[in-house]
């Protein structure tokens, strides 16, 4: 039987499956679900600091800081009137003391004090280690890139100072250079990187002319980012590289794998496919192992990164300008009418 273990920011896994953030870890039901059908952590869904701002300034006005980031807060964490730091605070133990393997808690902030601050009631929890949620999105254009990069990197840096247990940092795909971020918050000391969040669009409803907020859930075609990145990292960096998008099969996982991904996180599959998938997910791995003839995860782990794989342009733009170059190939199988 072959040996799913891998190293998730210095913590050994049973395998290379783990939930990710989502809304379902408030029920202890479905995580123990999960916990069951084979997740080998969970990570906890996000602390945002706009609940931490809701209680500390009972929705006055400076909430509007927050505008931008509100609608997506609000649409993952549905019942954040509900859901203080306190009360948030509570169910992350609850869940810590609920399942024997590890969980990882999320936190998502703005100010630096607030990320240090919250780094440390959390790991007060007994979580096994933090994850940052990196989410920005460009709402402002006399911020200059710059400022929000160095803003990022002196969190992390803050975090990984006040807290024991092991930071990562998840990242947005929306990136000048995602590869410079990584090796910095590694420089800061993050032991992981999750690429990618996965970003809330808004959409908008002609016919009744509002926004609308659609299925926020991912496709298997949006793991091919995160596919890229882990075979572009390995080898590369000291970190844990961390799939995230569009990871639906056990193939999606034996993939990443094989780019030099050491574990993935899922979600959107388990709203589609319902929490028992991870055990199919598992099975699918062990045995296509077992077919291939590899006895753990390191056997195939990077066999088809950029460090190994025979085209040394896989990674890189020139496949990309080859492929453009061969249109009339990609003509041919879809004819224009
Ligand atoms: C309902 C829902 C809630 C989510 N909440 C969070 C969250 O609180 N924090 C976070 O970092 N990511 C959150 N995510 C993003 C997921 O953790 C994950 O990064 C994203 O869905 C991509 O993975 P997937 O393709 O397996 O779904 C959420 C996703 C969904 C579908």
């Amino acid at each position: 039987m072959a040996d799913l273990k891998v190293n998730y920011l210095g913590i050994e896994l049973k395998n290379p499956i783990v939930v990710g953030a989502n809304n379902m870890v408030y029920d202890l039901d479905k995580l123990k679900k999960m916990e069951e059908a084979g997740a080998a952590a969970i990570v906890f869904k996000s602390l945002f600091e706009e609940q931490i701002m809701l209680e500390r300034l009972q929705m006055d006005d400076r909430l509007s800081e927050y505008d931008e980031r509100n609608a997506e807060m609000v649409k993952l964490f549905p019942k954040m009137e509900h859901a203080g730091p306190e009360e948030y605070l509570m169910k992350l133990r609850m869940a810590v003391n609920a399942l024997n393997i590890p969980v990882i808690a999320s936190l998502n902030c703005v100010n630096k004090e607030t990320w240090v601050d919250y780094a440390k009631k959390i790991e007060d929890m007994g979580v096994a280690g933090i994850e940052m949620n990196m989410y920005n999105i460009p709402a402002d254009s006399l911020n200059a890139p710059d400022n929000i990069i160095n803003d990022q990197i002196a969190n992390v840096k803050a975090v990984c100072e006040a807290v024991s247990v092991p930071v990562s940092v998840k990242l947005s795909p929306f990136s000048s250079n995602a590869l410079y971020l990584i090796h910095e918050f590694e420089n800061a000391g993050a032991k992981g990187v999750i690429m990618f969040n996965r970003l809330f669009q808004p959409d908008i409803d002609i016919e009744n002319q509002k926004m609308t907020f659609s299925d926020y859930t991912s496709h298997p075609e949006d793991n091919r980012i995160p596919l890229r990145y882990s075979g572009l990292l390995y080898g590369k960096v000291k970190s844990s590289i961390i799939a995230n998008s569009g990871i639906h099969q056990g193939e999606d996982v034996i993939k990443m794998i094989l780019a030099g991904a050491d574990a993935v996180q899922v979600v959107s599959t388990l709203y589609k496919n319902k929490i028992e998938h991870i055990g199919t997910m598992l099975t699918d791995i062990e045995k296509w192992m077992d077919e291939k003839g590899y006895n753990n995860i390191h056997d195939f782990q990077g066999k088809l990164s950029q460090k190994y794989v025979d085209d040394p342009f896989a990674y890189k733009r020139a496949q990309y300008v080859d492929i453009l170059m061969k249109s009339e190939d990609i003509f041919k199988k879809h004819p224009m009418v």
